[in-house]
């Protein structure tokens, strides 16, 4: 499905054809109470006047409202008792009247994060308004139109392949404010990084019979190939000649072979080179080591990673951020079968390092290791990044809403967590303890693929570490397999594949540039 067309329009313009119009809401200013300092007790409750909650207002607008209109708002905000937090929205119906419907949403504090919020409310209130006009703050900073737009767009999300759908209603939403010029690139920037996760949850939510990792490898090539990214698919053939013995094992029982997808954005002049690897499991049943039903259901997502880092990519070329990014995506559908690897195995990676397969369910490690080990000795990476759907103690641990971070360095860790709290995703820092990374040991490889003794989501980044190399110092790895997936549509997430780590990366990316 195509973006939502959202178009920036200068005050006054277009104004008649509006039947929905939307209006921004402040809280009220937060008044300190006259006895804030005497304790509660001194003053009985009964004593106390009735004091009003003193009600949200309209806030000041890009494009003022009539007269009529604002004192008929300004009654109803008390009526219904509008908090004015953002996203919070009301709707004030006008028969007989233009516009005939005007929705009142919050707008909290009018930063980045609370617009973000708000785009996504207007467009889900407006979900059957084919053309609906919203009136952004005054003085609303590119960051806050960046955030309107972003969520607007990231909100109007939808997946579907049922033979009934019809198109949306919702076709374009005009945003009014003071200078459209102003903020070109705040829109181009919320564009591109929403194209970019609109890809990685389509990727996700496509269900494993059509995405083998043939089908995926093409859909990777399809979004990026005509804006000057490079790719390089590598099919199980060349993947034997060349030593990717683990991608080789994961997609070892699956009729769909394997693939590994190198996408390279070069741009001249470009100072540091990124090198992402994103988990591309098509399917994840656990393979021989078979999970239960209850584990195998959303199991097409397992490659939420790949595609995240296929989004970043996607991004960076329509901003022709001056960075060069590879991303490397092993491909792999995880089945058991007489042709599926097995517990007790020992495969070769990449490079030569050994693991003993203890357990053909932590599969992810297993590819990931492959791409690291090239990564690191081929591609001379100046920052080395994956993200994957690694393990299900992540979500034990952090939930679904918050990732986890791994790296040794800490500016690195500071720099990722500082993009991801921008862009309005959480990641939270793990620790990388020495003293467990000897649960690795093997008796007869390098290290094993599934320690037991807890910490699940650690140790897996610990033995993804183990594969960084001499990039180990540069290295970080997000294990995002909560935040992948949203059970229920809320502010800019929709229900489904989330499309988590896009936006982060592109963040991330973009402060590189100097
Ligand atoms: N893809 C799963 C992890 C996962 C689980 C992601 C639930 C999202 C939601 C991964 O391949 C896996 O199976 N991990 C195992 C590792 C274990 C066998 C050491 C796990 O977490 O149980
Ligand atoms: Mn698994
Ligand atoms: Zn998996």
């Amino acid at each position: 499905m195509p973006l939502l067309d959202v178009r920036l329009v200068a005050p006054g313009a277009a104004r008649s054809s509006a039947s929905v119009l939307v209006l921004p809401v402040r809280p009220a200013a937060e008044t300190e109470a006259p006895d804030a300092e005497q304790p509660a007790t001194e003053q009985p409750a009964t004593e106390q006047p009735a004091t009003e909650q003193p009600a949200a207002s309209l806030a000041g607008a890009a494009e003022p409202a009539p007269d009529a209109l604002s004192a008929a708002a300004t009654a109803y905000l008390a009526d219904v008792k509008h908090s004015g937090k953002a996203g919070e929205l009301r709707t004030l119906p006008r028969p007989g009247e233009k516009p005939a419907t005007v929705h009142m949403v919050g707008i909290g504090d009018a930063d980045e994060a609370a617009l973000r919020k708000v785009g996504a409310a207007v467009v889900r209130a407006c979900s059957d308004t084919p053309t609906p006009r919203l009136v952004a703050p005054a003085d609303a900073g590119a960051d806050a139109i960046r955030g309107l737009v972003e969520g607007a767009l990231l909100g109007a999300y939808r997946f579907t392949l049922a033979s009934k759908a019809e198109p949306p209603k919702l076709r374009r939403l005009t945003v009014v404010v003071e200078d459209p010029d102003r903020y070109a690139d705040a829109l181009a920037k919320a564009t591109a990084v929403a194209q970019a996760t609109h890809l990685a949850r389509d990727l996700a939510n496509m269900p494993s019979a059509a995405k083998d990792p043939a089908w995926f490898a093409a859909q990777a090539l399809k979004a990026t190939g005509k804006l000057g990214v490079k790719a390089v698919v590598r099919e199980p053939a060349r993947l034997a000649e060349e030593g990717f013995n683990g991608i080789l094992a994961v997609g070892g029982g699956s009729a769909r072979g394997p693939r590994l997808v190198e996408l390279k954005w070069a741009p001249r002049g470009a100072k540091t080179h990124v090198v992402l690897v994103g988990k591309g499991i098509t399917f994840d049943t656990g393979g021989i080591s078979i999970k239960p039903m209850q584990g195998m259901q959303l199991m097409k997502k397992d490659m939420s990673g790949g595609a995240a880092v296929i989004g970043a990519v996607l991004a960076a070329a329509l901003l022709k951020l001056p960075v060069k990014v590879t991303a490397l995506v092993p491909m792999a559908e995880n089945m058991p079968s007489g042709s599926a690897y097995r517990p007790g195995d020992v495969v070769r990676h990449y490079g030569g390092r050994t693991s003993e397969i203890r357990n053909t369910d932590a599969e992810g490690r297993v590819v990931l290791a492959d791409a690291l080990a090239y990564a690191d000795k081929r591609l001379a990476p100046d920052v080395l990044v994956d993200l994957a759907t690694l393990t299900g103690a992540q979500s034990v641990a952090l939930g679904k809403r918050t990732a986890a971070l791994y790296a040794d360095d800490d500016a690195l860790a500071q720099a990722l967590a500082d993009a991801a709290e921008a862009a309005g995703e959480r990641v939270w820092r793990m620790p990388l303890p020495d003293e467990y990374a000897e649960k690795l040991d093997s008796d007869i490889a390098d290290v094993n693929n599934a320690p037991d003794g807890g910490a699940g989501s650690v140790v897996a980044a610990l033995y993804l570490r183990e594969f960084a190399g001499g990039s180990r110092g540069k290295w970080a790895h997000v294990d995002m397999s909560g935040p992948s997936w949203s059970d229920s549509a809320s502010d800019e997430l929709t229900k489904g594949a989330t499309g988590w780590g896009v936006r982060t990366l592109v963040r991330w990316l973009d402060s590189l540039v100097p």
